[in-house]
């Protein structure tokens, strides 16, 4: 991608600058937020049964107000069987009893309120559960009947319908095809299901489950959200006659992520949908905010965000590419240059509950873990103090961006991944669907330390947590980080404070030239230099006052190896 070079005074910064991206004060909240990723059954226990519970997020909301995020996105909590931490729904308009009621949730709305964060909700309408009653519907009819049409059902091929319709393979491992059996035994029809066979595609060319998605939306838009993540966003459309596919499950081709020829990706009247979404959400007011979840490429991520459609896109190539100084550059440039064409923002995230936690990632020298694969009790363990100091670094480069900011609970506490979960706890169905080959991502879930002299570490004073919490967990919970000054949660604090204050998230990026190398980078944000240092040496700093610097208390102007700063170009600024 091709941008101009411009050379332009910000003193006493004498270096070229590249600008990428000029601030802007368009309205709408949502593009300079900071967002907080809550994933109820891990957050917190209130009722002791060892499974985090919306009654637990309410009592410790406060926290995330203090920390000063502007909403929280919560992992799916409703009605399932849980088989994929309940991204497979049997009853999208009620709370599942491990997370509590409706209730419960009104009560976390009015907290929420109160307290003025946002809430979001996750919306998983590529698939269900097979105990939705849709889906035992579609069971109990016949081949061909409306009620098989709101999944995707398939005769079988070869004889007798033995083999699958076509060869698509599951995200999780094994086919994405399950043969179902009539009442007497009797072999039948196979459905499609691109991740667990417990996950029922839904048939998106049916206008029924267009109409019982609108219902959904609307549900939770009454109860007072402010909008929608949406899982898989990129799939919910399938091509016209199912055509075999011989990429990689996920949608990656040959050629590398992601596959856009796959055909149950990217299909043009995905778009329609989101469209028809987006004016359902402007009746409720233009604060109301849909999210992709779309595993697509840098250029075509744009088309999920074009001003009719959603309003934000996870910037995965941003997560991807991980500390390679090129790959940042390059995805930093593409994504602020790619969206600013549609004029949507971008959005910036490092982990999920989907990865390693970064503060795992960064603690390789060499190659870490594959995404989604997790770190056993066999594997290389990640050198923790290492990692923690990268992430650090990270997270304040990418907080310095222009654009909305995703954090995943715990990472403002530096958490590392649980690496010695037996394998008879592991719940993530990778691990099963591919006999243990694949640890999955139960690593990334384990449950917060709130309390460091509580039961549980004050994840739930009951039950043992659904997966053990690591004893190096005790030097991080979160009332022993609040106390000390220097701590990975204070420096947190001390980031989304500044970034507030300075307005990071709605201004400028250009690329300060003189301190890109192939091991550090640097850019200016306003009035602000974020420079970054992966050399093994430490660096120099440019003129100007450090406001912060991601390795604790300061030692001289010099950055160390692993170590944000963020200096004041205007010689004043926000202490
Ligand atoms: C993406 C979600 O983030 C992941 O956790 C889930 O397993 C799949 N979608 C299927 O819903
Ligand atoms: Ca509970």
């Amino acid at each position: 991608m091709s941008v101009d070079t411009v050379t332009y005074a910000t003193p006493p910064l004498t270096s070229p600058l590249t600008l990428i991206h000029e601030a802007s004060q368009a309205p709408g909240w949502w593009r300079s937020a900071v967002i907080y990723q809550v994933y109820p059954r891990s957050f917190r226990d209130l009722n002791g049964d060892g499974i985090g519970d919306l009654a637990g997020i309410t009592a410790e909301l406060p926290h995330l107000a203090d920390l000063d995020v502007d909403a929280v996105w919560l992992s799916p909590f409703f009605k399932s069987p849980q088989r994929d931490a309940g991204y497979d729904v049997s009853d999208y308009c009620d709370v599942d009893p491990i997370f509590g009621t409706l209730l419960d949730f009104d009560i976390l709305m009015a907290e929420a309120n109160r307290l003025n964060v946002r809430v979001i909700v996750d919306l998983v309408p590529n698939h269900c559960s097979d105990q939705h009653v849709a889906f035992q519907a579609a069971l109990a009819a016949p081949a061909e009947s409306p009620e098989r049409d709101m999944f995707i059902f398939r005769d079988g091929t070869g004889q007798d319908g033995n083999e699958p319709p076509n060869n698509w393979q599951s995200h999780f491992g094994g086919p994405a095809r399950t043969r179902i059996t009539g009442p007497g035994g009797q072999p039948g029809q196979w459905y499609l299901h691109l991740f667990d066979s417990s996950q029922p595609d839904f048939n998106w060319d049916n206008p029924a489950v267009h109409a019982e998605f609108e219902r959904v939306l609307r549900f939770w838009l009454d109860r007072g959200v402010s909008g929608f993540q949406v899982d898989v966003a990129h799939a919910l459309v399938k091509a016209p006659g199912l055509p075999g596919w011989g990429g990689r499950a996920d949608g990656g081709s040959s050629d590398g992520f992601p596959g856009h020829e796959a055909p149950m990706f990217g299909q043009p009247a995905v778009h329609d949908i989101y469209r028809a979404w987006r004016r359902i959400l402007a009746e409720y007011g233009a604060d109301r905010i849909l999210c992709a979840e779309a595993g697509v490429d840098l250029p075509r991520l744009a088309h999920w965000v074009r001003p009719d459609e959603m309003h934000q896109a996870f910037n995965f190539p941003f997560l991807h590419a991980g500390l390679d100084v090129y790959r940042l550059r390059g995805v930093i440039t593409d994504s602020l240059t790619v969206l600013n064409g549609v004029g949507a923002p971008s959005t910036w995230v490092l982990s999920n509950h989907d990865v390693v936690r970064h503060a795992s990632r960064f603690g390789y020298n060499g190659h870490g873990p594959r995404d989604g694969d997790g770190i056993g009790p066999a594997d290389p363990q990640p050198d923790t103090d290492l990692g923690r100091r990268r992430a650090a670094a990270a997270s304040m480069f990418m907080l310095g961006l222009p654009g909305a900011a995703y954090l995943y609970q715990g990472e403002e506490l530096g958490l590392p991944d649980g690496t010695d979960i037996p394998g008879h706890l592991r719940q993530d169905p990778t691990f099963a669907r591919t006999g243990g080959e694949r640890l999955g991502r139960d690593g990334c879930r384990v449950p917060l330390p709130w309390r460091a002299a509580e039961r549980h570490l004050g994840f739930g004073a009951g039950a043992d947590p659904w997966l053990p919490l690591p004893a190096s967990f005790g030097e991080l919970a979160r009332d022993a980080q609040a106390a000390a000054p220097s701590s990975h949660l204070n420096l947190y604090r001390s980031m989304l404070a500044l970034r507030r204050g300075l307005d990071l998230g709605s201004g400028s990026l250009a690329w300060a030239e003189d301190w890109c190398s192939g091991s550090s980078l640097a850019y200016v944000n306003g009035t602000t230099l974020v420079i970054m240092n992966l050399n093994h040496e430490p660096l120099d700093l440019p003129a100007g006052r450090v406001l912060l610097r991601s390795a604790g208390p300061e030692t001289g102007h010099r950055l160390a190896s692993g170590e944000t700063a963020w200096l004041c170009l205007d010689g004043g600024g926000a202490e």
